[in-house]
């Protein structure tokens, strides 16, 4: 906000905590030449439509799936993003999840506040250990690497993972190996989703997915939802065809608070909390508010989804 009051912008806050309807979106965007969006608002074709005038959308996000970014190209809308400022705090949030899922943290902590912490059994309350188990990354970017990174430093761990291309750094540091989409599926003892939502990605951890996977292995998914189907997790899970699942994101969301995922001991699940530390917001709002006095004066995105709009 400091950024943008210094660069002489005008603000007109909506403080109302939820996302617009896209009669309100409309409506608040009529009067203003950019708009700073964060959390879901829908951004579609119609609404673009409507808001032609604007001469930047800035996310305060890296993911951009609420946008029609085709129709904000055409309609020569430029629209901003947060990359690689977020990916050492998301890329802790999945190893976060990784661990806690791997050893029952979340269910374990709630019996104690049951009163449940009774008689030592050693065989009571095993989780399984990770080191020198197999990574398998769904779409290994900036976020991916990272995570891939601890893994491999910390836990030994092997990293496979299923991309379009290479990353060659990826394969140089980390000794990572490209494999197909069924592979990642039958050899990743821990299997993480760190991609966007396309089309494409949409659902594609279904039931038919998840009978591919290791009867051992943790489904983890940090980066968007809709990735995978939630009633065929839950179903994986209940019937012990995957063994646990970590979760920052859920489908839908927010997730209600009886959804059995939430009772089940070998499931850690947290509220898209992927990026959230003081140190990383403050980045992403300081590249969203750079985004906006760019586009203000006419100028190039420092962080443009769609460059194309400059061709
Ligand atoms: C992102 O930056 O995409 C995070 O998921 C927050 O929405």
């Amino acid at each position: 906000m400091q950024y943008l009051r210094d660069a002489g912008v005008e603000i007109s806050e909506w403080t109302i905590k939820r996302d617009l309807t896209s009669g309100e979106l409309v409506e608040f965007s009529s009067r203003a030449d950019a708009l700073l969006s964060a959390g879901g608002n829908r951004i579609d074709e119609s609404f673009l439509r409507s808001a032609k005038h604007l001469k930047v959308i800035s996310l305060h996000s890296v993911g951009y799936d609420n946008v029609d970014i085709a129709a904000a190209t055409a309609l020569k809308i430029p629209i901003g993003n947060t990359p690689g400022v977020l990916s050492n705090a998301t890329a802790d949030t999945a190893f976060l999840l990784i661990l806690a899922t791997s050893r029952k943290a979340f269910y374990m902590h709630k019996t104690i506040q049951n009163g449940d912490w009774g008689f030592f059994e050693p065989t009571a309350n095993l989780g399984i250990e990770i080191r020198g188990k197999t990574l398998g990354v769904f779409g290994l970017g900036k976020i991916g690497f990272e995570l891939a990174r601890r893994c491999y430093y910390a836990f030994g761990m092997k990293v496979i993972y299923h991309n379009r291309g290479h990353h060659a750094e990826a394969e140089k540091e980390l000794k990572a190996t490209r494999v197909s989409f069924d592979e990642l599926l039958e050899k990743s003892d821990v299997l993480s989703v760190n991609t966007g939502l396309t089309a494409e990605t949409k659902g594609i951890f279904n039931h038919l997915a998840f009978m591919r996977m290791k009867k051992t292995s943790i489904f983890i998914n940090a980066a968007r939802g809709a990735i995978h189907n939630e009633t065929d997790l839950i179903d994986a899970l209940e019937k012990g065809i995957i063994w646990g699942a970590g979760l920052d994101v859920t489908n839908p969301e927010p997730m209600q608070q009886n959804n059995s995922l939430l009772s089940m001991p070998n499931v850690c699940v947290l509220p898209h909390i992927g990026s959230a530390t003081e140190e990383t917001r403050a980045a992403m709002s300081l590249i969203a508010a750079k985004n906006i006095v760019a586009g203000l004066k006419g100028e190039r995105l420092p962080f443009a989804v769609n460059p194309e709009v400059y061709d």
